[in-house]
C-alpha cells in the first residue's frame, strides 16, 4: 500500500454556510495533515495526530503554509473549445454559428481531439480543477479522447457526445439513430471504466429535431443512472426562436420536462431568464442549474439570480462552471469572482466560504458525488488543490494587512488565477508540478 502525509492548512465543508460567521459549516485545522493510502484520504486533522496514525517512515510532503482544500469541480464546459475562447461577437447564437460550430467540426479527426484532449486536462489541472462535466462533439471520436485521456490521469470526468440534428452545419450534424446508437456506444466504452460517467448529452433544444429529443428520453429511460446535460433560456433570442421550434411546449423547461429529461442528475447549462414556473418545475425535479458567470458576461447573456434562486421557498440546486469556451476562464477563481460581482449587481451578497464551497462541496453535491470528491472527509478520494495567496507582489503585499481566513479566501477569490495553485493532487498523486 502507497501511503504519504500531506501536510498543510486544511479547510473542508460539512454543508453549505448559511453566513460569514458560521464556522459550523467547516472544518480549518492550522496545522493539518492528510494520511493518503492508496489514493483515498485514511486519516485527516492535526498534524501531530495524524501522524501518529502513520508508519514511522512515511513520505511526508509539507506545504505550509499554503492552504490544502478539496480539487476545485467545474460543472459546465466544452472540451472542444478550448480554441474559440476569445472569440468576438455579440451574442450567443452569432458566436455558435460564427466561430463555434466550425471549430468543433474539426473533432471528427482523432489527432486533433486527441491533441486538444492533451491540452484540455492540463489547463485543469494547472487551475487546480480535478473533475469536470464537459460537452464533447457530435464526433464519437471527441468523446474517446476525452475519457482515455481522463483515465490516463485517474481524473473522475463526466462527459458526453453531444447530440445534434439540426441547425448547424453539415460536419456537426448527427441524426437520431446516430445520437441514440453513438451515445450507447460511448455508454459501453467509457461508462464506469476509471473514474469515467458517461452524460446524455443533447445540445439544446435548437439544435435537436423532436425526433432525436425522443431519442435522448429513450436513453434517459434506458439508463435513468446517468447524467444529463444540455442548456436551458441562456439568452433571450435563443428562447424565442427555442419556443417557436416546440410550439406545444408552454415554455423552454417544459420542451425538456415533456421529453422527461429533468430528474435529479440533469445539468442545466445557464438557466438565467427562468419563470417562477419554471423554477418551480426545477425545483421539483432536482434538477440543477449551472451558473456559468465568466460566459453569461462575456457573451452578454444576462445576470443569473443565484442567490435569489437558491432560497426560494421552492429552491433550485445550483452549480458553478466556466463555460469554457464562451467563459473566459479556466479558474474557478476567477469564475467565483465573476459569480460575487454578478451578486452585487444584483444587490446580493456572496461570502467567500459560500464561494469555496460552491467550487467544492456544492458542485460535489450537485453531482451527487459528495461522497467520493469536494471534501477533505476520511474515505474520500485525495483529490486536492493547494492554494497559495501571495503567488504574486501584490497579492503578496495584500496578504500583509489581512488577519483572518474569509479575507484570505476573499483575496484569492479576488485576485487569484493558475499561479495561485501550488499543486494539484489526483488520487494522491501530484499532478501540477510534472505538466509540461
Ligand atoms: N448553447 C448551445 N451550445 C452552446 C455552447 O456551446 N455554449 C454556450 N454558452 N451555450 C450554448
Ligand atoms: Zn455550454
Amino acid at each position: 500500500m502507497t501511503t504519504k502525509l500531506i501536510r498543510g492548512r486544511l479547510l473542508s465543508f460539512k454543508r453549505a454556510p448559511l453566513s460569514m460567521t458560521d464556522s459550523a459549516s467547516y472544518v480549518y485545522e492550522h496545522d493539518g495533515a492528510l494520511l493518503v493510502a492508496d489514493g483515498k484520504i485514511a486519516a485527516a486533522g492535526d498534524y501531530a495526530k495524524v501522524k501518529d496514525e502513520a508508519a514511522a517512515d512515511v513520505e511526508e510532503i509539507d506545504h505550509r503554509p499554503h492552504l490544502i482544500m478539496p480539487g476545485f469541480i467545474d460543472c459546465h464546459m466544452h472540451f472542444p473549445q478550448m480554441q474559440v475562447i476569445a472569440s468576438y461577437a455579440g451574442s450567443l447564437l452569432e458566436w455558435l454559428n460564427t466561430y463555434t460550430f466550425h471549430e468543433e467540426c474539426r473533432f471528427v479527426e482523432t489527432d486533433h481531439a486527441a491533441r486538444i484532449a492533451t491540452h484540455f486536462y492540463d489547463e485543469l489541472l494547472r487551475h487546480g480543477t480535478t473533475t469536470a462535466a464537459a460537452y464533447c462533439s457530435v464526433h464519437k471520436a471527441s468523446a474517446d479522447a476525452y475519457f482515455a485521456e481522463a483515465m490516463k490521469r485517474g481524473m473522475c470526468m463526466v462527459g458526453g457526445k453531444v447530440m445534434m440534428d439540426r441547425n448547424a452545419p453539415q460536419g456537426l450534424l448527427d441524426t437520431p439513430e446516430m445520437g441514440y446508437d453513438e451515445t450507447r456506444q460511448v455508454i459501453a466504452d467509457w461508462h464506469g471504466k476509471g473514474r469515467n460517467h458517461v452524460a446524455i448529452t443533447p445540445r439544446f433544444a435548437i439544435t435537436s429535431t423532436p425526433t432525436q429529443m425522443k431519442a435522448a428520453q429513450t436513453l434517459a429511460e434506458e439508463f435513468p443512472d446517468l447524467f444529463i446535460q444540455t442548456h436551458l433560456s441562456e439568452n433571450h433570442e435563443e428562447i424565442r426562436y427555442t419556443c417557436e421550434l416546440f410550439p406545444e411546449a408552454i415554455d423552454y423547461t417544459d420542451i425538456y420536462a415533456r421529453y422527461g429529461l429533468l430528474g435529479a442528475k440533469t445539468l442545466l447549462g445557464h438557466a438565467i431568464h427562468l419563470s417562477e414556473r419554471e423554477a418551480d418545475v426545477l425545483s421539483e425535479a432536482g434538477s440543477v442549474a449551472v451558473h456559468c458567470p465568466t460566459s453569461n458576461l462575456f457573451l452578454g447573456s444576462g445576470l443569473f439570480p443565484m442567490k435569489s434562486l437558491m432560497r426560494r421557498d421552492k429552491p433550485v440546486r445550483v452549480a458553478v462552471a466556466t463555460d469554457i469556451g464562451g467563459g473566459s476562464s479556466y479558474s474557478m477563481l476567477r469564475t467565483l469572482d465573476e459569480a460575487y460581482k454578478i451578486q452585487q449587481l444584483l444587490g446580493e451578497r456572496l461570502n467567500p466560504f459560500e464561494s469555496f464551497y460552491l467550487m467544492t462541496r456544492g458542485n460535489a453535491e450537485a453531482l451527487s458525488m459528495e461522497n467520493d470528491i469536494g471534501t477533505l472527509d476520511v474515505g474520500s478520494t485525495a483529490d486536492l488543490v493547494v492554494l497559495d495567496a501571495a503567488p504574486t507582489p501584490a497579492m503578496k503585499l495584500r496578504m500583509e494587512t489581512i488577519q483572518s481566513l474569509p479575507e484570505e479566501l476573499f483575496l484569492l477569490q479576488t485576485m487569484g488565477d493558475d499561479r495561485a495553485v501550488v499543486e494539484t493532487y489526483v488520487a494522491g498523486e501530484a499532478m501540477k508540478s510534472v505538466l509540461a
